[in-house]
């Protein structure tokens, strides 16, 4: 079946980083006999110079019915005023909304090759494979807000309300604790229990479906800022961490700088919604921002983009072999000893690649596998 895809560059380095993953998305096609078709569409600030808003009416068409959507980044200096009513994340919160996306899985695995370009020490590093969980459509992002105006008294007061329905954490505990059953059989649910109604709320829930329906599992908890901690103390030992928008925005900052670089890590966000194949109509996107100090110059990291490409065709299209494939490429060319910028550490300077460089490393190492 032919596989519609959306493609949303976005700002910065979006455009330079989907580019490529487009790229192995084609010859992973032709390998796997998969045929797509690539729609691309405006996103972020770019959809605000072109139309006014930053998630036009016919992006969100567009992608409401692709069987997934592969997005870059949004945002940068030219839209960063705080106090403009448009803005690009909007675009991004818009879309996860309006798409129902409410489970944003984010794998952080330390390619042994890269070991040495964290900042973190290699015995730490050893058998990090962790999966965070972060549940994307509900919390203080998307809770009543008031931007700052002046209060009675006259002080200047601003508010976001971080607020979570049992069905909204019943749902995402579940996506979690399945992927914790299809992995080692861990789960961390991450909450702040000890100050917030909100997350006292997530851990009764999350307690409640766990021994209920995944019994098997083992089951912790940890508050969010010993979570923070023990993340870059002992990260081998997590396998799943499930835990609320706000909390896993920051956590998965923090858990990337396992794997070396911010430009290493894709991620895929689903909902209930299925497409054509029977699977989840999701959104793939690297974690990494728009990057608009090295935007235009060829040189950003496109193995997090090329990463989400193959988490769109195992989550979105069932193709488990062609992800596989794409993942062991990957590993490959880092083996060898490629490297772009962000992670060049100590690579001889020949083995230092731009973005498009690194995506043609990539392509040949499937190719190679072509033909054994
Ligand atoms: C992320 C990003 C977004 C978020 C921004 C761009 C709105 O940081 O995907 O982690 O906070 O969710
Ligand atoms: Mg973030």
């Amino acid at each position: 079946m032919h596989a519609k895809v959306v493609v949303l560059g976005g700002d910065g380095i979006g455009p330079e980083v989907t580019g490529q993953a487009v790229r192995v998305l084609r010859t992973v096609g032709e390998r796997y006999g998969q045929s797509f078709e690539f729609e691309p569409a405006l996103l972020g600030g770019c959809a605000i110079d072109a139309t006014g808003s930053a998630l036009p009416e016919a992006t969100l068409r567009l992608a409401a019915a692709a069987d997934a959507v592969l997005l870059g980044a949004v945002g940068g200096p030219r839209w960063d005023n705080p106090q403009a009513a448009v803005r690009p994340e909007q675009g991004l919160l818009g879309l996860r909304k309006a798409l129902g996306l409410f489970a944003n899985l984010r794998p952080v695995a330390v390619a042994p090759a890269l070991i040495g370009a964290s900042t973190l020490k290699p015995e730490t590093l050893a058998g990090v494979d962790l999966l965070v969980v972060r549940e994307l459509t509900g919390g203080a992002y998307f809770g009543p807000r008031q931007e700052a105006q002046l209060d009675a008294a006259g002080v200047e007061t601003a508010f976001d309300t971080m607020i979570y329905t049992r069905p909204e954490i019943e749902r995402v505990v579940r996506v979690a604790a399945r992927a914790a059953q299809s992995r080692r059989g861990k789960l961390t649910s991450v909450d702040k229990a000890n100050v917030l109604a909100s997350s006292r709320l997530w851990r009764r829930v999350a307690t409640e479906v766990v021994a209920r329906e995944f019994p098997g599992l083992i089951f912790d908890h940890l508050l969010v800022d010993a979570a923070a901690m023990h993340l870059i103390r002992r990260p081998a030992t997590f396998d799943v961490i499930v835990t609320e928008n706000l909390f896993g925005d920051i956590l998965t900052d923090e858990a990337s700088m396992l794997s070396g670089s911010m430009g290493m890590l894709p991620s895929a966000s689903v909902g209930a919604d299925l497409n054509p194949f029977g699977l989840p109509r999701g959104l793939y996107e690297p974690i990494h921002g728009s990057a608009p100090d090295i935007a235009g110059q060829g040189v950003a990291n496109p193995l997090g983009a090329i990463l989400s490409a193959a988490m769109l065709v195992r989550h979105s299209l069932g193709l488990e072999d062609a992800a596989l494939a794409i993942e062991q490429a990957v590993a490959a060319v880092l083996t060898a000893g490629y490297r772009t910028a962000d992670i060049a550490g100590a690579a001889k300077p020949d083995f230092c690649l731009g973005t498009e460089a690194m995506g043609n490393q990539v392509m040949d190492a499937l190719r190679r596998k072509d033909n054994v």
